[in-house]
Formats: C-alpha cells, sequence, structure tokens
C-alpha cells in the first residue's frame, strides 16, 4: 500500500519523528531557521500530512498550495495562534496540538521568571561580571518578598492553574480574571476572581497566561501597566504580542514598573541590539517555557499521534477545541 507523503517542518525529537518515519514518506526540514513561508508553500504541495511549527505561517494560501489531499495539520506547541482554523475548517482539515504535556514545564519556567524578577537575579550575575562584588553590602540588590504579595494571574487555564499551584506554597495571596471561568470555577483553581483593571492595580506580580487572540493582543499596554504598582514584577510566557513590547519599554525606563521578566517576545526572536535589552531590569529567555527532555518528548508523540490518526482519517486524539 502506498505510504502517505507529510512533510515536518523542523527536526524534532526522536521520540515523534520515528513514529512518523516509520509510517509514512517523511521530509523533514533540515536546517535550524524554520523554512521560509514561500520554501514552505512549496515543500507541502501534494503531502497528505504536515507537521509544524509555532514558528510556520499556515493560512488558506498554503493549505491550497498542499492540494485537496491534505488531510492533516498536527502543529508540535498548545498554541496555535499561526495557524488559520477558520481557513483549515473550511477545506475540512482537523488541526491538532499539543495540551497537557508542557503544562508543568510553562508554569516551572512562568515561576522562574518570577523569582528571577523578584530577587534580581540576572542584575546580580552581571554585578559579579562586571567586578562589582567587593563586598557584602546593606542595601545593594534588593528585591521583592514573594511571603504574603499578591499575584495576579491573567488567564487560569491548565498553565495559569499550575501557575497558582506553585504560588500557593510560596505564600502568596492570588487572584486571577479569566473571561471564560466563572467566579466558582476560578475559585475552584485556587484564586480569588478580580477584574482585569483591579487585578492590575493590586498585584506585586502579574503574569500572563492566555492564549493569543485579537482580544488579547497588546492586553498589556501602556495603559494596563500605567495601572501596576512601581514595584510590581510583570512575566510572561504565554505570547510576545499580549504585552505591548514599546510601552514596556517606555514604562520600565519610567519606573511604571519594576522588572519584566519575559519567555515571549514581540516580535520574537527579539534582536540583541533591542534597547529593551539594554534596561537592568528586565530578564528575557528565548521563548524555553516547554524545553526540558521529557516534555518535548512527549510534545514529539503527541504530534506523530496526532499526524497519524489524522492520516488514517480517524478522530486526532489531542485535536484543537472547536470554536
Ligand atoms: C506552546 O506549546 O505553545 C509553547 O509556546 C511552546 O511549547
Amino acid at each position: 500500500m502506498k505510504r502517505p507523503r507529510v512533510f515536518v517542518s523542523r527536526v524534532i525529537p526522536a521520540a515523534g519523528l520515528v513514529k512518523v518515519q516509520a509510517a509514512c514518506e517523511t521530509e523533514v526540514w533540515p536546517e535550524r531557521l524554520p523554512p521560509p513561508y514561500d520554501v514552505l508553500r512549496e515543500k507541502v504541495r501534494g503531502v497528505d500530512g504536515l507537521l509544524c511549527l509555532l514558528t510556520d505561517r499556515i493560512d488558506g494560501e498554503l493549505m491550497d498550495a498542499a492540494g485537496p489531499q491534505l488531510r492533516v495539520i498536527s502543529q508540535i506547541a498548545v498554541g496555535y495562534d499561526n495557524i488559520d482554523l477558520a481557513a483549515a475548517r473550511q477545506r475540512g482539515i482537523p488541526v491538532g496540538h499539543t495540551p497537557g504535556v508542557l503544562t508543568e514545564a510553562t508554569a516551572d519556567l512562568a515561576f522562574t521568571l518570577l523569582l528571577a524578577g523578584a530577587r534580581r537575579i540576572v542584575e546580580g550575575v552581571q554585578y559579579i561580571r562586571d567586578g562589582k562584588w567587593d563586598t557584602w553590602e546593606p542595601e545593594t540588590l534588593l528585591g521583592a518578598d514573594l511571603s504574603g504579595a499578591t499575584l495576579g494571574i491573567i488567564g487560569l487555564g491548565r498553565i495559569g492553574q499550575a501557575m497558582a499551584q506553585r504560588a500557593g506554597g510560596f505564600n502568596l495571596r492570588i487572584i486571577a480574571c479569566d473571561p471564560v471561568l466563572s467566579d466558582e470555577e476560578i475559585r475552584g483553581r485556587g484564586a480569588e476572581p478580580v477584574e482585569l483593571e483591579d487585578l492590575l492595580r493590586q498585584s506585586d506580580f502579574v503574569s500572563v497566561h492566555t492564549p493569543l487572540t485579537p482580544e488579547t493582543r497588546h492586553l498589556i499596554n501602556a495603559d494596563a501597566l500605567a495601572a501596576m504598582k512601581p514595584t510590581a514584577v510583570l512575566v510572561n510566557s504565554a505570547r510576545g504580542p499580549i504585552v505591548d513590547l514599546v510601552a514596556l519599554e517606555a514604562a520600565l525606563r519610567q519606573g511604571q514598573i519594576a522588572h519584566a521578566a519575559l519567555d515571549v517576545t514581540d516580535p520574537e526572536p527579539i534582536a540583541a541590539d533591542h534597547p529593551i535589552l539594554s534596561l537592568p531590569n528586565v530578564t528575557i529567555v528565548p521563548h524555553i517555557g516547554s524545553a526540558s527532555v521529557r516534555t518535548r518528548d512527549q510534545m514529539a508523540g503527541i504530534a506523530a499521534n496526532n499526524l497519524l490518526a489524522g492520516l488514517r482519517g480517524e478522530p486526532l486524539p489531542h485535536a484543537v477545541p472547536a470554536d
């Protein structure tokens, strides 16, 4: 029997790739950087399945370039804002993603960022590298206490909830807002429900865990930043465009907030000479929320299972939720 043809848009962990290669005629994009859109459009011509990454733009034009035989798109990520879901639905192409397995790793990273911002870890490392550590000083590199402080969680889905669990262990008061959850559900997930405006005003730490949608793009803008405490630490491990980076840079320069700790930026990747990187009160890491060995293996396994199920014409084990 003819094996299905698939394109995999980057080398992924063997835990998933080997399964795909065993069942399909597989072409893997071998380079470290993603295929440019035009190249991807050529590569998908005639494929039955596409395994893609959050760095690939997957729109209707690309689906049409692939052809009517394309029967599954499997993304190795929980987020799927790079995929035009309406276009996929119109064409009857199921889309898979990798929820659940990266919850703990991503919450670990978000909490790491919170601690790094609170205790000025990157500044401390730089202080030593700059040869400034001459003695123990009573008032140098003072940061914020977690115990008794308030953490505001924007978006109390799986990862937001895992963040709340970690915060409980550090004796933080937890408040949250989430447009799809009732107050009862927010309480059930370990947080006190509040409106976004109150969350911004009350929080010592604000952590963003909402998906990127037209409604959440620049949710953290100049007004939101102005509402925050001058001592506040902002953490974003969700998607870069939720925070207006230009407004954030201005807010940090003007002391409207104390620190920003980001795993995601807009644009992404951020250029090494971006002016925000010259500020001392910024901690930025390169979108590594799910970057643990076990988590990435599990993500690759789920992405492969989604792809293979779609190729067999079966429901995807982890299809993106319907609107
Ligand atoms: C996701 O899965 O959406 C993360 O951003 C990368 O793991």
